[in-house]
């Protein structure tokens, strides 16, 4: 594996790929690797010849600074579980790399309301940083495909939308959620959550697979299914930032007959914020 920091670095290696006709995909992330990122890494080798990971604490997407630097940085064993997955390259940028004028004067993407919905009502500006950090990653790396796992579902839409709204020609490959054996889905901050907290928090999942067999049920109405659900949340002993059945398509309201939905979710407990999904239809 090659472990590079300079963009001009990895586009020789990358444009060499390119003249070999390889196809390259990349799998964004902030490091501090778990066996859900590994699982993309396998899904990855389904669609491309040459993997690209990159490792980058982007600050511009956190909405606390305390939350930055706390932030686990486990550089070693990244590398050290990346390179016995085989991944081809690990791109490694520092701040200056990704943001040349600096984070003050950098250019953004913005995506009107759907970045400012749900998980970026409660953290406004976070989508923001998001879109406009992956935009930067993907015309470094000029990727044919990247991958984004489903449980950040909204994330992986506002990349999809970026993507075709801004005709880059990458596709966006959605992953499984990939959960701990208590249903758990898997996350750098669960590793936050005491033993008491981590048997709560896979109530989570519990929950939100009632709700969905409520969904499907159609018996009663969604506004009653979401209310019962955050109640029985709460009753867990969670704060409740959200919970919410959407269109799978774009998240907007559904109306009562539609039929692509999901339930999304974002609840804190012990200072922690654990996002979930299920989608239905
Ligand atoms: O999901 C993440 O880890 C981050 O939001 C991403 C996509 C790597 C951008 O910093």
């Amino acid at each position: 594996m090659d472990v590079i920091n300079d963009k001009s670095e990895a586009q020789i290696l990358l444009d060499e790929q390119r003249r070999k006709n390889s196809k390259i995909i990349l799998i964004p992330t902030m490091g501090n690797l778990h066996d859900g990122h590994l699982s993309l890494i396998e899904l990855a080798r389904e669609h491309a010849d040459y993997v690209v990971v990159s490792i980058f604490i982007n600050p511009t997407q956190f909405t606390d600074n305390k939350d930055f630097d706390n932030y686990p940085r486990t550089l070693e064993s990244d590398i050290e579980k990346l390179s016995l997955a085989n991944v081809s390259l690990l791109f490694l940028p520092d701040c200056s790399c990704i943001y040349p004028y600096g984070i003050d004067h950098a250019a953004k993407v913005i995506i009107p309301e759907m970045s400012n919905d749900l998980c970026g009502k409660v953290r406004p500006g976070h989508f923001e940083g998001v879109t406009s950090i992956v935009l930067r990653l993907f015309n470094i790396i000029k990727p044919d495909f990247s991958i984004f796992g489903q449980k950040d579902f909204q994330q992986k839409l506002l990349i999809e939308w970026m993507t075709t709204d801004l005709s880059l020609g990458i596709n966006i490959i959605g992953a499984p959620i990939i959960r701990e054996d208590n249903g758990l889905a898997m996350s750098s901050r669960n590793q936050h959550l005491s033993s008491t907290a981590k048997l709560t928090a896979a109530k989570l999942y519990e929950t939100l697979i009632e709700a969905s067999g409520s969904i499907r049920d159609r018996k009663i109405g969604f506004a009653s299914i979401q209310r019962e659900t955050e109640e029985r949340l709460i009753g867990y002993g969670f704060f409740v930032d959200y919970i919410s059945i959407r269109s799978s398509i774009d998240l907007s309201i559904p109306d009562k007959d539609a039929k692509k939905l999901i339930i999304l979710a974002s609840v804190i407990i012990e200072d922690v914020r654990l996002i979930d999904n299920i989608i239905i239809g």
